[in-house]
């Protein structure tokens, strides 16, 4: 059982000044929630914003009705306890706002946070899996600051905040450090390595843990996405984690202005002098149950149309655009036709991505996904299964996940039926009323100051404390 307390706070980013935010049980971010997988949980979510807003628990396979899309609002003073229980695989998912229209506002003021799943199998591996010691949260944002401290709005920010932390450091003490990383921005693009440009161990993607670690320099990282990477550090050294110039395969003009030109430090990591010993990521990761192409019940074709449509349609609450048979697995292949980077994010589904860009899935899109980016005039090709939940009225959603995007209309909902349905048929859903460098990082704050406010973990039986530092409104 977990309490998420969405509330109204205060927050210091920037010397001296202070910034109005939103948080959830604190002024911004939220809690960090573990479970494992075979829990059932029960989240009460209780809205003491002024507005209606949802949480959608981004990744995780569960019941339409406890997905947090925008047909589960929360009235300003209510509580929503959604329940189900967590039948997947160790992974690295999250939890943000999904309301109609207003997600990237919600997002943007600071209610997100993470919700990690382990499994047995994950918890045998010889992994570094000590939360805030050597297995290390890491949640990229950009921001824009007004001369007062408030939050600028616009699509892209020029400051950088990892877990509500301005130009931040972390102390290690250990060889190996585990880094999870989430890209929980509005709308820029990440391509996260380090400063020296060290190779790290690719282990996990959006839906768990890769079959084998993959050794990379760099990782991209679109709005939704994570990647847990496990990086070695020498005694007393100092490096920093670095988004360097992301590739949005988007001509010159537009690609300066979606942050195709930017490079921001994310992260100094200042290692002890001593270094406790690691055990070396082992060869094999994970062992997943495979999809079977070939069993694919349809393939769905589906097209990025613009910044605000899918198939040519802006996302309507009372219409179901694409229903899906429980207990099959689908061909999905989804088409940029637009002259600019969309990313394309489904619910309740994890997927196995066949063909991206023209050719074979990189490593980083080797293993379970849920968000993957779209290039102008691309497409991606992927295998999906869906499984265990039926709701002919409740939707799910899928959607480009460039927040701004998001609100703009370009989503649709599917819904999932335990009996095929004529394609194109229709049902009304219920709609329940109710300077682009950043200075070379000298990581003046120290990360750990953060963690009061978002390491509260620990499952079903214990409640979650409130966080220590937040100042709360
Ligand atoms: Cu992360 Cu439909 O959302
Ligand atoms: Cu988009």
């Amino acid at each position: 059982m977990f309490d998420l307390r969405l509330q109204a706070g205060t927050s210091r980013f920037l010397p001296g000044r202070t910034t109005s935010t939103w948080g959830a049980n604190g002024a911004y971010l939220g809690p960090t929630l573990h479970a494992s997988r075979g829990d059932k949980v029960r989240i009460n979510v209780t809205n003491t914003l002024g507005e209606a807003t949802t949480i959608h628990w981004h990744g995780m396979h569960l019941p339409a009705r406890a997905d947090g899309g925008p047909h589960q609002p929360i009235a300003p003073g209510a509580t929503w306890s959604p329940t189900w229980t967590i039948d997947q695989p160790a992974a690295t998912f999250w939890y943000h706002p999904h309301p109609h229209g207003e997600t990237e506002d919600h997002v943007y003021r600071g209610l997100s946070g993470l919700f990690l799943i382990d499994d047995p199998q994950g918890r045998a591996l010889p992994l570094p899996k000590r939360y805030g010691v050597d297995d290390l949260p890491v949640i990229i944002q950009d921001k824009r600051f007004r001369a007062d401290g408030s939050l600028g709005g616009g699509k892209l920010g020029t400051d950088i905040l990892i877990n509500g932390t301005y130009d931040p450091h972390v102390d290690v003490g250990t060889q190996l450090v585990r880094f999870r990383l989430l890209n929980a921005s509005s709308a820029r693009s990440y391509d996260v390595g380090f400063t020296d440009d060290r190779a790290f161990d690719l282990i996990a993607t959006d839906g768990g843990l890769l079959d084998v670690p993959y050794h990379l320099n760099r990782v991209p990282l679109s709005p939704g996405e994570r990647a847990e990477i496990v990086a070695a550090f020498e005694p007393g050294e100092r490096v920093a984690l670095r988004s360097f110039q992301p590739d949005l395969g988007e001509n010159f003009l537009p690609a300066r202005f979606d942050g195709g030109d930017d490079t921001f430090d994310l992260l100094q990591v200042r290692a002890a002098g001593r270094l406790r010993g690691s055990a070396a990521v082992p060869a094999r990761l994970a062992h997943h149950d495979v999809l079977n192409e070939a069993g694919a019940a349809t393939t769905r074709r589906i097209r990025i149309t613009s910044s605000s449509s899918i198939d040519g349609k802006s996302m309507d609450m009372g219409r179901i655009d694409q229903v899906v048979t429980v207990g099959t697995t689908e061909i999905w292949e989804v088409r940029n036709q637009t002259g600019s980077l969309h990313n394309f994010h489904v619910h309740d589904v994890q997927f196995k991505v066949l063909a991206w860009r023209g050719g074979p899935p990189p490593p980083y899109l080797a293993g379970w996904k849920d968000t993957v980016a779209l290039p102008p005039g691309q497409s991606v090709r992927f295998l999906t299964r869906f499984s265990d939940y039926a709701d002919p009225s409740t939707p799910y959603m899928f959607h480009c996940h460039l927040l701004r995007h998001e609100d703009e209309g370009s989503w649709a909902s599917s819904s999932s039926c335990s009996r095929p349905r004529p394609p194109g048929s229709r049902r009304r859903t219920s709609t329940r009323a109710d300077p682009p460098w950043s200075p070379s990082s000298c990581g003046g704050a120290r990360l750990d100051a953060l963690w009061g406010g978002t390491q509260e973990s620990e499952t079903i039986s214990g409640s979650l404390q409130r966080p220590d530092g937040a100042e709360a409104a």
